[in-house]
């Protein structure tokens, strides 16, 4: 009786504590999942952006403890090889923290791009591995002289073969497409495109989703059995999804770089999001769902922003043919101002406005621009940044540039709203801006950026354009805007002008 009594007791506080550690394990999800989402949502303000990533990282590291410590199931308790989980997070983590912090601005794409691609080899191994778990638990069985493989320890659910192989496949596009996009953007890679090639990437990928829905609804078979062969043709996609990443990123223009690498992000998402099904893992599936989503709406807004279709990004060819269409439009000759002229400008002006562009962040001039800002605000100017969508290289890189040298975020002004102030500003001041300020855009129907919104910087009473030289910018083409009367050319690197212009102004 009391033994009975006892064990009752046990088997009570074991009850107990096994749901304790089930809920306390599903409240830190849930509260990583809540970060995930208020992390994402300041990162849409610039005073917001760095704690919301602050908060992200926090929400995840939960996740990650928790599941060290407090998952387990039926068949393994609890997680072991704790060696090599904390041997691996600590080089993963010190070589994300030492990259990081070296990272210069301009290259911040190229490292997005190389992060992601990790993200993307997770899903695929995650795949890989699970299929070898499945085997390695399983009887190899010959049944009418075929070799089967009984698995009597997966409890294959429904569905469950179909996230494994698109975890492989979308894992390993991602991969490989992100790598390739990182080499390219570093310039280790130069763009390759051969006849037919749309053609025969469009053939690859049919072939690839053809081959993995044969291979979810050939395995297991009801009877819980998988043929020896299924597993061979399992493995055998991942060089086909790799192929296909690497063809699929390799023909696209240097320009178009940013959207396939956010394209490649939101692939990674979904791939993340398929290995929190496998492990019915809650906060892996959020953290997945939430890049898959952020990924696809920043691609869908930065085609927006050039006015061009996804499929244009993907099988066009802008940024991929630079000089041919600069040697057709250049149009006449252009007018230079002196620095103790533009000086003078700036400093009588009432209203400016400065357009920054990629050139700025090649010169690393954030904090001169800072300075000639504040100066020109304590004579009495009115100043303010006109911020273009896809200035720079990257979304936001504007924003961050200005953001770095502490800039007023009330001063960044959104392109619609800059375009509805240009009729009433005294001068414009381009600093290694291009692309963006190409009138071309709205009256070249000829023009690769041809509809893309722009600054109507020539709108204004006067134009300065800093730049160094008459190259064109990331789409290889020339500028209209430089060769307009009212736009005054100033040579030279943007840094050492802005810091020359501030010594003349202080002349003044
Ligand atoms: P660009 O059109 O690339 O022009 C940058 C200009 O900066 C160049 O003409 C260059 O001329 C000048 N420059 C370079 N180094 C300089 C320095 N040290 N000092 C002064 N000037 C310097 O830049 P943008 O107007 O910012 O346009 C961005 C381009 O990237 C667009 O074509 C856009 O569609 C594309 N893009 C951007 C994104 C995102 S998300 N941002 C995404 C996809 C595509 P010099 O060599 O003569 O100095």
């Amino acid at each position: 009786m009391h033994l009975s009594v006892f064990s009752y007791i046990l088997r009570y506080l074991a009850g107990i504590q096994l749901l304790m550690e089930f809920s306390l394990l599903t409240l830190l999800y849930i509260i990583a999942s809540v970060s995930f989402i208020l992390g994402l949502k300041m990162l849409s303000s610039p005073e917001k952006a760095r704690r919301g990533n602050q908060l992200a990282g926090f929400g995840m590291a939960l996740a990650i403890v928790g599941t060290i410590f407090l998952y387990s199931d039926e068949e393994t308790l609890q997680l072991g090889n704790l060696g090599w989980i904390f041997g691996g997070l600590a080089l993963g983590s010190g070589a994300g923290w030492l990259m990081a912090k070296k990272v210069k601005m301009t290259a911040m794409p190229e490292m997005v791009s190389l992060f992601n691609g990790m993200g993307g080899a997770c899903a695929l191994i995650i795949s890989a591995a699970e299929m070898h778990h499945m085997v390695s638990h399983s009887v190899s069985l010959s049944i009418n002289g075929t070799e089967r493989i009984y698995d009597p320890l997966f409890d294959l659910a429904p569905g469950m073969m179909l996230v494994m192989v698109a975890g492989l496949v979308i894992g390993g596009v991602s991969f490989a497409g992100s790598v390739v996009a990182w080499a390219k953007l570093n310039g280790r890679v130069k763009d390759l495109s051969f006849r037919g090639q749309t053609w025969f990437n469009l053939l690859l990928l049919l072939f690839v989703l053809a081959f993995a829905a044969f291979i979810v609804a050939s395995m297991p078979t009801a009877e819980g059995y998988l043929s020896g062969n299924m597993v061979t043709m399992f493995y055998l996609l991942i060089p086909l999804a790799l192929l296909y990443g690497i063809l699929f990123v390799m023909p696209i223009g240097g320009a178009d770089m940013p959207v396939v690498i956010s394209l490649l992000n939101s692939f990674t998402g979904v791939a993340a999001a398929c290995a929190g099904f496998l492990y019915n893992n809650k906060a892996m599936l959020t953290g997945g769902i939430l890049v898959g989503a952020a990924g696809t709406l920043l691609t869908i807004l930065m085609c927006r922003a050039m006015n061009r279709s996804l499929m244009n990004v993907l099988i066009g060819s802008f940024g991929g043919h630079k000089h041919d269409h600069a040697a057709t439009t250049t149009a006449g000759s252009v007018k230079q101002v002196q620095l103790s002229d533009a000086s003078m400008v700036l400093a009588y002006a009432s209203k400016v406005y400065i357009v920054p562009g990629y050139g700025l962040a090649v010169a690393q001039a954030q904090h001169a621009c800072n300075d000639l800002e504040k100066l020109l605000v304590q004579r009495g100017v009115d100043v303010k940044y006109a911020i273009h969508p896809v200035a720079g290289r990257m979304p936001g890189h504007m924003n961050v540039l200005l953001a770095e040298s502490d800039v007023a975020y009330d001063k960044l002004i959104e392109m619609d709203d800059a375009n509805a102030e240009m009729p009433h500003t005294d001068v414009v001041l381009v600093l290694g801006a291009n692309d963006v300020v190409n009138p071309a855009a709205k009256t070249d129907t000829e023009s690769p950026i041809y509809g893309m919104p722009i600054l109507e910087v020539d709108k204004a009473r006067m134009v300065i354009v800093n730049k160094r030289s008459m190259k064109p910018g990331y789409a290889g083409i020339d500028n209209l805007l430089f060769y307009q009367p009212k736009t005054s050319m100033l040579f030279g690197d943007a840094k050492k002008v802005l810091q020359d212009l501030i010594a003349e102004i202080k002349n003044i």
